[in-house]
């Protein structure tokens, strides 16, 4: 069983502020730093430090963007397929304030210039029961999805950044849904703060899906058809959350592949996720199992 990740390499610049720019207002950024990152990167190398064999599909420019291949392969994420392009790679305009949160302006550049010969040609190295992991910050999403779909492969889609993308494409093709509270309403076109609610209509509207929903500071939880499992979060000191939910998305999905139990693969990816906030950086952030095994967090719920 191979992995493949069709998804976005970004150069996140990185801007540290005391809070968000609002409309209308200038604010001065503390510090500036640039980053390797996009959801696509980040779920990579998340999958490979956790210790999978993963082949990252995607673009980037052919003058600015060798770091991020470099990136990935310094991290053991296969780059055959990882294109070049006479474009501007996509990059990401990243505030993070003094909690910790971020607020995120992405430019696409070379993650939406994938054309359909491209991806026939990539999907031709995988077959049936292989992975597939997708987010949405690429072009052509849903002929992805389709040809991942014939080939018989498993789809797990992280919904994010949710538009009208993702409410086009035919989600009943996707196996595994990786999302929080905010997409998953999206996804369901329901407004609601009752999560039992939640769950249940994303049940009823996706009968074969199973679902990892993030809950905040309510930890996550894993659904499908007949079974629910939970798990809390741990104490860390929030430095910035930019790619907490990727490192998650990685390692959960990492884990599931080498059959660990769903309660196992919650734990492991709750406490990689984690780590990651605790310190800067998206793809940077992100740690090894050996030092996700070795953590001493100490769950608070
Ligand atoms: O999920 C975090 C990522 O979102 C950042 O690395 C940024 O590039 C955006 O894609």
């Amino acid at each position: 069983m191979k992995i493949l990740n069709f998804g976005s390499l970004n150069i996140d610049y990185v801007y540290q502020v005391e809070h968000f720019v609002q409309a209308g207002e200038t604010i001065s950024s503390t510090r500036r730093e640039t980053f390797p990152g996009g959801k696509g990167l980040n779920q990579s190398v998340a999958l490979s430090r956790s210790g999978s064999e993963v082949y990252h599909a995607g673009g980037i420019g052919k003058y600015d963007g060798q770091f991020l291949k470099e990136l990935l392969r310094d991290s053991n994420v296969n780059t055959d397929f990882v294109q070049e392009m006479d474009c501007p790679t996509g990059h990401a305009i990243i505030q993070v304030n003094s909690k910790g949160n971020n607020c995120i302006l992405l430019f696409g550049g070379a993650n939406v210039q994938l054309d359909k010969l491209y991806i026939d040609e990539v999907f031709k190295n995988f077959d049936e029961g292989d992975y597939l992991v997708l987010q949405n910050e690429v072009n052509n999403l849903d002929y992805i999805v389709k040809s991942a779909h014939k080939k018989k492969m498993v789809i797990f889609l992280n919904p994010s950044p949710f538009n009208s993308v993702i409410t086009d494409l035919n989600l009943d093709m996707v196996d595994c849904f990786l999302l929080n509270e905010i997409e998953a309403q999206s996804m369901c076109g329901i407004e609601t703060d009752d999560i039992d609610k939640l769950i249940e209509e994303m049940k009823r509207k996706f009968p074969k899906a199973k679902f990892v929903l993030t809950l905040g500071k309510d930890g996550v939880c894993y659904f499908d058809d007949k079974n629910m499992y939970r798990h809390g979060i741990y104490d860390v000191e929030v430095v910035d959350t930019t790619a907490a939910g990727d490192t998650f998305s990685g390692y959960f999905i990492s884990s599931i592949s080498k059959n660990l139990c769903v309660e196992e693969s919650l734990k492991i990816a709750s406490i990689a996720s984690s780590m990651a906030v605790s310190k800067s950086g998206a793809a940077v952030s992100i740690p090894l199992l050996k030092e996700v095994e070795n953590s001493n967090l100490r769950l608070i719920k």
